[in-house]
């Protein structure tokens, strides 16, 4: 057992399936360590097919009292979840801390996040309606919006806890079960929440936790019959492979695939604020963070002076084990960290300019230091691949249209942002940059109210905002015939 001052992790876990808490059928576990040190911190189970099929089953069966649950009572149990991570924050955030690596404070606030995903939502619950549409006289048409049943919710491991309340939240409230399949490296905030949703009187088998790998359980999940909608956050590669399993059952996904977004200066902005925000927007969480200010295109002219401003922050950044509230904290894992000291030496072979950082101190635990390449062009592999890591890519461009192309040439369109004192300008580019969240003048400019997704290989649907709902309903129409006669004279006879 892992213990500190604010949390007690037990030494085993297993799946949470139906309300109870089972091992995998086979037995299995594996460890998720502490990042900042490589050590383990618990084992937990590792769920196979089987454990699946009994998690798809269990919510399947809860579904229907579920779905007929009165919709302002669904309403009501989803904030008192709200409610009860709120009670927990200080636990949850250390526990997200430790098996993630973050700085507990961003911890904090994921966990902050997480309870307002719950408020939000459960506030929704009983305005989920649909319309009527005329279609003619002496005929009654409306339209219901009704869940699909079973939500599988893959999750990764930059934001557990908080991305858990983001899919759950929405689906809960729209009627659906889940069964949530957390990352390998993150699995302990899932289990947590899981606890706290039965506590706030979640049915047991509405939300279920099957913990385990990626190409066992998370296979079985996306291609498993008895799903009906699936929400899955991560890369490219494996949304792609979700989808082609989803594909056989004709399972929809909404997917959220990350980014390789463009912060643009312009030489009208305040470079102070401007740098102060793509810091954060870069260096936040080891920049693993989909919405990460991964580039930098500005203007030539005031390239010196921002290249300054940002180096200047990045050489500022106190390393540390999240819990101990560093700036930033290590990578969550060894894979992570061998990726981004990849993407580093490639940045120097392809003949970037290292500013600041680009080592990994000495001592235990993935740490990469903050990082800044300059003299970055736009065709190397580090300004357009998704490094997923404390590294940013500063390009300089000429004016507003090649930096428009440039930011928009990549095959992501996730989140861009631009720093300019011209209003006109802004909302000039803001309509041009082809991507689904455009920040003005500031970074992260998203809660949990406003839509989240991409453009292009970013993503398909939105998260956050009423727009998620979206992915959690499905529209009947009901056409209601109050006309004698055999209906010829009916539109559309
Ligand atoms: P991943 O996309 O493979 O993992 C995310 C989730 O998918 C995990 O729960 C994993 O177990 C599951 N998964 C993996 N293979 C699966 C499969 N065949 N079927 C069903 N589920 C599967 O991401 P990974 O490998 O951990 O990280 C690689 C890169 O992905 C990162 O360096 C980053 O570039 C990107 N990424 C993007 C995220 C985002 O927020 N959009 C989050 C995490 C990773
Ligand atoms: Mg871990």
């Amino acid at each position: 057992m892992v213990t500190g001052p604010d949390i007690d992790i037990d030494a085993t876990h297993d799946l949470y399936v139906g309300g109870e808490w089972s091992p995998a059928a086979d037995g299995g576990r594996f460890e998720t360590e502490n990042p900042a040190t490589g050590e383990p911190i618990a084992e937990v189970a590792s769920a196979t097919a089987a454990d699946v099929d009994r998690a798809v089953a269990a919510a399947r069966d809860a579904f229907p009292a579920w779905r007929d649950t009165a919709p302002d009572e669904r309403g009501r149990i989803v904030h008192r979840i709200g409610r009860l991570v709120r009670e927990h924050a200080d636990e949850l955030a250390a526990i997200e801390s430790l098996d993630q690596g973050k700085p507990v404070s961003q911890a904090r606030s994921d966990v902050e996040g997480a309870a307002r995903y719950f408020e939000y939502y459960a506030g929704t619950a009983d305005k989920l309606e649909g319309r009527s549409v005329p279609v003619g006289p002496e005929q009654v048409d409306f339209t219901l919006r009704e869940p699909y049943g079973v939500s599988a919710q893959i999750t990764p491991w930059n934001f557990p806890g908080n991305l858990f309340a983001r899919g759950v939240a929405p689906a809960l409230v729209a009627g659906n079960t889940a069964v949530v399949k957390p990352a390998e490296q993150t699995p302990l905030s899932s289990l947590r929440l899981a606890e706290l949703c039965a506590e706030a009187g979640v049915p047991d088998g509405v939300v279920n936790v099957v913990t385990g790998f990626g190409d066992s359980a998370g296979a079985a999940l996306s291609g498993h019959a008895g799903v009906d909608t699936l929400t899955f956050t991560g890369s490219v590669r494996t949304g792609t492979e979700i989808m082609r399993q989803a594909a056989g059952n004709v399972t929809p996904v909404t997917l959220e695939l990350g980014g390789k977004n463009p912060a643009i200066v312009f030489p009208d902005a305040d470079l102070d604020a401007a740098a102060d925000w793509i810091a954060k927007g870069i260096f936040t969480n080891a920049g693993q963070v989909c919405s990460a200010a991964d580039r930098v295109l500005v203007h030539e002219s005031v390239r010196e002076d921002l290249l300054d401003r940002l180096v200047e922050r990045a050489e500022s950044y106190e390393l540390g084990p999240g819990r101990a509230d560093p700036d930033m904290g290590p990578l969550a894992s060894e894979a992570q960290f061998e990726k981004v000291r990849n993407y580093v030496d490639l940045g120097r072979e392809e003949g970037a300019t290292l500013a600041a950082g680009g080592g990994t101190p000495d001592r235990e635990g993935y740490f990469v230091e903050p990082t800044v390449f300059t003299d970055v062009e736009h065709d190397m592999r580090i300004a357009r691949e998704e490094i997923f890591g404390p590294v940013l890519s500063v390009i300089s461009v000429a004016d507003e249209a090649e930096a428009l192309q440039v930011a928009n040439d990549v095959e992501y369109g996730l989140v861009a942002g631009v720093f300019t004192s011209d209003v006109t300008r802004a909302h000039r580019l803001a309509g041009r940059l082809a991507a689904g969240n455009v920040y003005v003048n500031k970074w992260f400019g998203d809660t949990n109210q406003t839509p989240f997704g991409g453009y292009k290989q970013s993503g398909i649907g939105r998260e956050k905002g009423l727009e998620a709902l979206d992915s959690y309903l499905q529209t009947k129409n009901v056409a209601v015939n109050l006309a004698d006669g055999d209906g010829a004279d009916l539109p559309g006879a």
